[in-house]
């Protein structure tokens, strides 16, 4: 992993691997960047990939305050340090939170913006609501509960069975990974505005990502937000929870490799 070397974000690290145009893959909560694992080795043949670990995950220290904006400019800062004047920027749930943060502040850097099982909407009072529950929950019991109770919504009901063993593995390396940054990104995501003008003013191709059985960001208001951008691509990952570039990771591949070659179609 690099690392940041100066400016506030100071030792966020981060992967660069391959050559060609680049795109930056952005985890989501409660992961780090090997959450892009299987994208890792297909993407990178054809473009220079970056895969950070956001402040406060993995390798990388907490910045305080810690919010969308700080996320999204540590990113700036790895496109500078890397002397990379566009890119495309895909972000997976919070981390497509993060994606909107940065396209709103720093638009002239992307080629194309893309929501993996994400949303441009703010939280609902009900969502805001569960974000305080589960922040009294990690304080008075700690975080294992919290996780516990959070790591099964990642997959489809169907499948908390057969995928038990995976969740438990989550689980562990999760408790291994540190545990400051739990509290303040739940704070940074009940705290964050909504950003549908973002997608509205994008002069840049837009990627939705659903996944059939996603119970965290449901296909139908992705569907609602697939109409504000002038170009969108969208796509259903069929019997898909939450984590559809692990689940389905072929398919998961080509929508990236679609979406980028139309990014660069755009742009020349
Ligand atoms: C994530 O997967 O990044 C989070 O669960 C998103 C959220 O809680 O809104």
């Amino acid at each position: 992993m690099k690392r940041l070397e100066t400016g506030p974000y100071k030792g966020t690290a981060y992967e660069v691997i391959g050559q060609g145009s680049p795109v930056m893959l952005i985890h989501g909560f409660p992961l780090d960047h090997s959450l892009w694992e299987k994208q890792r080795t297909a993407l990178s043949k054809d473009h220079k990939l970056l895969l950070p670990d956001l402040p406060g995950t993995g390798k990388s220290p907490l910045p305080n305050p810690l919010g969308m904006e700080e996320m999204a400019a540590s990113l700036r800062e790895i496109l500078l340090q890397e002397k990379i004047e566009k890119c495309v920027l895909i972000g997976h749930s919070m981390g497509g939170y993060v994606a909107l943060a940065f396209a709103e502040k720093y638009p002239e850097l992307l080629s194309g913006l893309g929501l993996f099982h994400s949303t441009a909407y703010a939280d609902n009072e009900t969502k805001k609501n569960g974000r305080r529950k589960a922040i009294k929950m990690i304080e008075e019991y700690g975080p294992e509960r919290f996780l516990r109770n959070m790591i099964p919504n990642l997959y489809p009901v169907s499948l908390h069975k057969e995928r038990k063993k995976e969740m438990e593995h989550l689980l562990k390396k999760r408790m291994e990974a540190g545990l400051e940054a739990l509290i303040p990104y739940y704070k940074a995501m009940l705290h964050r505005p909504d950003r549908t003008a973002v997608l509205k003013q994008a002069r840049f191709p837009v990627l939705f990502v659903m996944g059939e059985k996603d119970v965290v960001i449901p296909k139908k208001s992705i569907l609602e937000l697939s109409r504000l951008p002038r170009i969108a691509m969208i796509h259903l990952l069929k019997d898909t929870g939450h984590l559809g570039m692990l689940d389905k990771p072929e398919e998961s591949n080509q929508i990236l490799r679609h979406f980028v070659a139309l990014c660069e179609a755009e742009c020349s």
